[in-house]
């Protein structure tokens, strides 16, 4: 028992993504050091299909097998003349750790999510605000990198040439959920963006031929009822917005797909990996922004956005960029400490504040059916969760 606990080998949860990690705690450190107090933890390897998205060194694995099978034997010797007792202090300082990372997690993505959609409210140009959101975090670590407070990644053509699908299937993503909540409320955006984990599944089905248990299959059915019956009752329908949050769904599947098949046996840092796919995705981004919007339409937007908002609109439109990035980045974070099933969890209650919080500050009118199929489409998530572990 302690041994598997010891030996901390995971397999995924979520529909998000499917990536195959070790991080050290060096590299671990220098990322917490970046936006929150370094947090000491053990190093683990992580198979996922919760969250991003590469693999960072995997070289040791046979020497980390045998050194964690030795302390299996220790710890069952150990177990055989006494039994090990778990640290009160410890376990309930690893609670209050985890607590910290959700709650800056949960925060950063409301208030993204928040100043996105007051931003798309007065200048309604998703191509332009999800440039500037991979231009701001890519800026962040441009300079983090020159200054030296993060380490800059040694990259070769292999590794961004492996990156090339995964950015593309990442700005497909990010544009097409900006996209959708440029045309309906947050909230409903993220209601159908909780049906990820059935495109996982579906796409794993039919496309890659892989197969699941039962229960896992079923566990779609109150995903994607849920999700059906939050959209036939939206009360502000518009299927640009559905159809948005749709290829978001999928276009993060794939990013997941590629970045696991791309990425195995290459040893850049989740931070640094996250850093070099929005630089990409930020290459990959900008002519469509401009051949679909483009400076004209920006110039007038912008102008007409000050004249309404005031000055501040220029803080909104930083605020949602930087925020953008600081969740992600702390959502890479999170995964480094929590396993993924605690992330998946995790990553369900946060679209359950992002929709509370979005539907009050709002004032995002719910009938109590369109409520009812968020709530079934939300409990699915979970339900997905435990039959997928
Ligand atoms: C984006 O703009 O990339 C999406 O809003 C991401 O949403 P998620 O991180 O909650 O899946």
């Amino acid at each position: 028992m302690i041994c598997s606990v010891k030996q901390s080998v995971t397999t995924t949860i979520n529909g998000s993504d499917l990536f195959l990690r070790k991080r050290s705690p060096a590299a671990s450190i220098r990322r917490s050091s970046l936006l929150l107090p370094a947090l000491h933890k053990p190093e683990r390897l992580t198979l996922s299909i919760s969250k991003p998205l590469h693999v960072s060194s995997v070289e040791n694995l046979s020497l980390r097998a045998r050194r964690d099978s030795i302390k299996c034997e220790a710890y069952e010797a150990a177990d055989r003349s006494k039994p090990v007792e778990p640290d009160g202090k410890a376990e309930a300082a690893k609670k209050v750790k985890i607590g910290v990372y959700f709650a800056t997690w949960w925060a950063l993505n409301v208030v993204f999510n928040i100043y996105n959609k007051k931003v798309l409210n007065a200048f309604p140009y998703p191509w332009l605000t999800s440039t500037l959101s991979l231009a701001c975090g890519s800026l962040m670590m441009l300079v983090s990198w020159t200054t030296r407070i993060a380490e800059a990644p040694k990259t070769d053509f292999d590794f961004w040439k492996a990156l090339f699908p995964v950015a593309v299937a990442h700005t497909i993503g990010h544009v097409a959920a900006t996209v959708s909540m440029s045309k309906v409320a947050v909230s409903f955006t993220h209601i159908i963006k909780s049906g990820e984990p059935a495109f996982s599944v579906l796409v794993s089905r039919f496309l890659l031929g892989e197969s699941f248990p039962v229960p896992v299959y079923l566990s779609l059915l109150p995903i994607i009822g849920g999700c059906a019956l939050a959209a036939v009752t939206e009360l502000n329908f518009n299927m640009i917005g559905f159809m948005g949050a749709m290829i978001s769904n999928l276009a993060f599947v794939f990013r997941n797909i590629f970045s696991k098949k791309g990425m195995k046996g290459k040893s850049v840092s989740g931070m640094n990996y996250y850093a070099c796919l929005s630089m990409l995705s930020l290459l990959i981004l900008t002519p469509f922004a401009i051949a679909v919007e483009g400076p004209q339409m920006w110039a007038a937007g912008w102008q007409t956005a000050i004249s309404q908002i005031g000055p501040q609109f220029v803080w909104w439109v930083a605020a949602q960029s930087v925020f953008y990035h600081l969740y992600n980045q702390v959502s890479y974070m999170s995964l480094d400490e929590i396993s993924p099933l605690t992330f998946s969890i995790g990553n369900t209650m946060k679209r359950i504040s992002v929709i509370v919080s979005s539907i009050i500050i709002f004032h995002t009118p719910v009938q109590p059916i369109n409520a009812l199929g968020a709530a079934i489409a939300v409990a699915g998530t979970f339900i997905y969760s435990q039959a997928k572990q």
